[in-house]
């Protein structure tokens, strides 16, 4: 039989399950749980006899594709895909895939609700600021970006993106003026954003020589990877810059030390939870599925990364 493991060390919601477990049993196949996890040890046992995996933002690396001796194909039931080792997958003949826009409205719907958070001083009592009027720059205009831009609009905001991948006319049909380049929209924007990858061209990439163009009264809000931002160097531009405040879904590594200089101009959820809704869940979970199946009983790979 068919083992399919759904290893995830930040779990589906309940109700992702009970849609998950229909599509495999149709299939004819064993699902296996492997939720809350601590130690990679429990991931390496439970991947060994398994033919698929489906993962968040576990861990995927040479380490776990090399004891999966069976696997044939791994899953990230969400966009981001940095936490699978493609390479190793691809010298495994393991097929890797993501579940692109399943779960990018619940980010973008983090992404308003951390504006308005931090514009109203993480609800201090005190006096905040509104999003009617600001500028608002998004990086990267793909299915996180767009619904970003979609909901801002209602808040009145005043919509830029730039995006080297998105023609500008696919981004000027939605009412969003397209920028050519990074250096434009971090000029002409007070929000940011960041919905890029993180990959080698991107990692550190967002620091000073960017942020620095922000005019004032800037916020970055980063719902995407903690690796694209240059800690250090935003560290030392919100020395310098008393109205920068960063809010961000992904813990800094230097969380503590941003939380002990700044005080409340910085927000870090204290787990990441742009995707934790159960539409998300289920959404991105059920999607998985029925790619696992599509791969395996008629080698349908369309969402395949590697
Ligand atoms: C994604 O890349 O889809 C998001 O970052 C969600 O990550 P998560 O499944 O670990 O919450």
């Amino acid at each position: 039989m068919t083992k399919v493991l759904i290893a995830t060390e930040k779990p589906f919601a309940k109700e992702a399950i009970e849609l998950i477990r229909p599509v495999l049993d149709n299939a004819g196949y064993e699902m296996v749980l492997l939720e809350n996890y601590t130690q990679k040890q429990d991931l390496l046992d439970a991947v060994a006899d398994c033919e698929a995996l489906i993962i968040r933002s576990d861990i995927a690396d040479a380490e776990v594709i090399d004891a999966a001796k069976k696997l044939k194909i791994v899953v990230r039931a969400g966009a981001g895909y940095n936490n699978i080792d493609l390479d190793a997958c691809t010298k495994a003949g393991i097929v890797a895939m993501n579940t692109p826009g399943q779960n990018s409205n619940a980010v973008a719907e983090l992404a308003l609700g951390m504006m308005v958070y931090s514009a109203r001083g993480l609800f201090d009592g005190k006096t905040g600021t509104e999003l009617k009027g600001k500028t608002l720059g998004i990086h990267a205009y793909g299915n996180v970006g767009r619904l970003v831009a979609a909901i801002a609009k209602g808040f009145g905001m005043e919509i830029y993106a730039f995006d080297p991948f998105v023609v500008p006319e696919n981004i000027e049909k939605d009412g969003v003026t397209a920028l050519s380049s990074a250096e434009e929209l971090y000029s002409k924007c007070q929000y940011i954003s960041l919905h890029i990858p993180a990959n080698d061209k991107t990692k550190k990439s967002i620091g000073t020589s960017l942020l620095s163009l922000m005019p004032k009264g800037a916020m970055l809000v980063n719902t995407a990877r903690k690796e694209v931002i240059h800690e250090a160097e935003l560290m030392q531009l919100m020395q310098d810059r008393k109205d920068f405040k960063y809010v961000s879904d992904i813990e800094p590594d230097m969380a503590s030390d941003f939380k002990e200089a700044y005080g409340n101009r910085v927000y870090f959820t204290p787990k990441k939870m742009g995707a934790q809704t159960a539409e998300a869940n289920i959404n991105a979970g059920v999607a998985a599925a029925e790619q696992i199946v599509d791969f395996l009983e008629r080698g349908i790979d369309s969402c395949r990364v590697n």
